[in-house]
């Protein structure tokens, strides 16, 4: 079960081209998208509503799809304007149609009823395409369930033990963490003082392997599945937690999750930074370093699911220690997100 009135990200924009069907499974679904002419998304139901033949597996004519089996023509909105064997086309054959717009390099898509799709509503990642910032990401396979990745982005304790070489120093684990809940937005804040800089931050912002540092961390978590990290290092003594970091170097890890399958996800990230923006061996140096960490989250995360599995799909264990806090708050939105939305489907019975 996901919750459906939300916007997910389904693909980057240079994966959905013109001329050219491409399919891929949402939240369970499978969806067909493709660009109409003048270049806009389109995202359809990817199963022919004739004999459940794969539109993916059809021709583009135009702004329409038609059907490789028997040539059923559908057009953007979902609805069949022609069947070869016959001039009419009775009311209602189609197939559904999903809301999508194109932001922040990503096309996003609203699974759930159409009629609450709001394109403001779609999460903020501006610093995608913000000039004072710089970004590269990509999508990742991830062979979990969206929350294990969920609950590793706002437990940052594993840095020193997942990515030893990358992230992580001996200084994180130890260092006590504040968790703040908002309505719909989980923030977890962890503030390193006078530590060495890790490997990731020696390489970046060009801090001696012996200067000392103070590091923040700025999780927030908004449901169903985003979390934003703000991450960043500045010489002891020069930035505080609460005002003005300017005196570091500032990234901002951008994490867009979406549910494939129950035990499959979509992991679509960017690394942005606001320093050294004209050179981009230095964008480039960070998305290598972040993607070389992930390879070991998604590690992780497959072993975890494989063992979740092997026990008989229970789900995973949850123990309340202090590095938990954030996670369990992030599930608790979600629960309750979940029950509203089946609250909503019950009362339009
Ligand atoms: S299955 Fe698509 S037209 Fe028959
Ligand atoms: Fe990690």
């Amino acid at each position: 079960m996901f919750p459906r009135n939300f916007w997910y990200v389904a693909a980057w924009d240079h994966e959905v081209r013109r001329q050219e069907l491409f399919r891929r499974t949402i939240c369970n679904e499978p969806v067909v998208f493709y660009r109409k002419d003048d270049g806009s998304p389109v995202a359809l139901e990817d199963r022919c509503c004739h004999r459940h033949m794969p539109l993916s597996d059809g021709v583009l004519k135009g702004n329409n799809v038609e059907c490789l089996y028997h040539g059923l023509v559908y057009e953007p909105s979902g609805e069949c304007v022609h069947i070869p064997s016959q001039e009419r086309v009775p009311p209602g054959t189609g197939v559904k149609s999903y809301p999508v717009v194109q932001r922040y390099q990503w096309i996003w898509i609203w699974m759930g009823d159409p009629q609450l799709a709001n394109p403001d509503d779609i999460e903020d990642f501006h610093w995608m395409d913000d000039p004072n910032w710089r970004a590269k990401g990509t999508r990742l396979q991830l062979d979990g369930n969206f929350m294990l990745l969920i609950d590793n982005l706002l437990d940052l304790t594993h840095l020193q033990f997942v990515h030893p070489t990358t992230l992580g120093t001996n200084a994180i684990a130890k260092e006590p963490i504040k968790t703040e809940r908002e309505d719909n937005l989980v923030r977890v804040t962890r503030w390193i003082p006078d530590s060495p800089p890790p490997p990731f931050f020696q390489r970046a912002g060009g801090f001696p392997a012996d200067l000392l540092i103070d590091r923040w961390q700025v999780i927030e978590y908004t449901p169903p599945a985003f979390v934003r990290l703000d991450v960043g290092g500045a010489p002891t003594g020069t930035a505080s937690i609460d005002g003005d970091r300017s005196s570091g170097i500032s990234m901002r890890n951008l994490n867009a999750i979406t549910p494939e399958t129950e035990t499959t996800t979509h992991y679509f990230w960017a690394q942005a930074h606001n320093f050294n923006i004209d050179d981009p061996s230095v964008t480039e140096l960070l998305y290598r370093q972040v993607w070389t960490a992930f390879q070991e989250d998604l590690f992780v995360i497959k072993r975890q699911q494989a063992n979740i599995e092997a026990f008989n799909g229970s789900l995973p264990l949850q123990k309340d220690f202090n590095q938990d806090v954030g996670g369990n708050q992030a599930r608790r939105i979600l629960e309750r997100v979940l029950a509203e939305e089946a609250g909503q489907a019950v009362a339009a019975e």
